[in-house]
């Protein structure tokens, strides 16, 4: 009693405490999850990012599309009904950043990947109300123009590669040849259509 009283009397000692309690219950939550088989093991069959992809999503960082769409379906049955497969920690596994978001202005994206046709997303992204006349998403015209930067293709494969995802010597040594003469909407597309499709393609 007396003890709790001094506690309760004295601010300084009480943020102390309170911050204690808290990064004890943060750790207790959180460091175990650096273990747990689920959310370090990528799913079956999950591939890494080609070297086209990779750099899709680069574009897709640097445009800021995940400001407007998340890319994780929760196990809910409104959205496994107009998504798909909830999303599970083991397919992100070789995203750094992962790009799961928490604004939906637009769908989530998560499984989008083989959605639409590669055809369908040139026009969408050109402009969106060519195929979907309420659209308020903004136009990026600029993607088919833009030559695709490969520089630094090969340095995001080994940077990655010392993070643990598999990426081979051949993988690398075929980066630079297959973003070779691509645009930067190639890439993007590229990178969408493979969204979620390691799991959608076995259900
Ligand atoms: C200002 C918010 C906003 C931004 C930024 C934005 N989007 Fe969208 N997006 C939307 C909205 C709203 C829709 C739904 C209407 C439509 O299909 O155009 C949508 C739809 C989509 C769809 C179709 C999804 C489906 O399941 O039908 C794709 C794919 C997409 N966006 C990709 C992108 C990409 C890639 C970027 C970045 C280059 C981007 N969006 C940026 C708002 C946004």
């Amino acid at each position: 009693m007396l003890n709790h009283e001094i506690l309760e009397k004295n601010i300084g000692l009480m943020v102390v405490a309170v911050v204690f309690a808290i990064s004890f219950g943060g750790l207790v939550e959180i460091v175990p999850l650096f273990k747990l088989k689920e959310t370090t093991e990528p799913v079956a069959d999950l591939k890494p990012y080609t070297a086209l992809q990779l750099e899709g999503r680069d574009v897709y960082i640097r445009e800021g599309c995940v400001g407007c769409h998340s890319q994780m379906i929760r196990p809910l049955r409104a959205e496994v009904e107009r998504y798909g497969h909830y999303s599970v920690a083991g397919e992100s596994v070789y995203d750094y950043p992962f790009l799961w978001g928490s604004k939906r202005t637009g769908p989530d994206l998560a499984r989008v990947g083989k959605r639409y046709s590669n055809e369908w997303h040139r026009a969408h992204l050109f402009n969106p109300r060519d195929v979907v006349p309420a659209s308020i998403m903004p136009a990026y015209p600029h993607l088919s123009e833009n030559p695709l930067n490969g520089s630094l293709t090969l340095k995001k494969m080994a940077a990655l590669r010392t993070l643990g995802v598999p990426y081979t010597d051949e993988d690398i040594a075929s980066a630079s040849a297959e973003v070779q003469g691509k645009t930067d909407m190639d890439a993007l597309i590229a990178y969408l259509q493979g969204l979620g499709t390691t799991i959608t393609q076995k259900r």
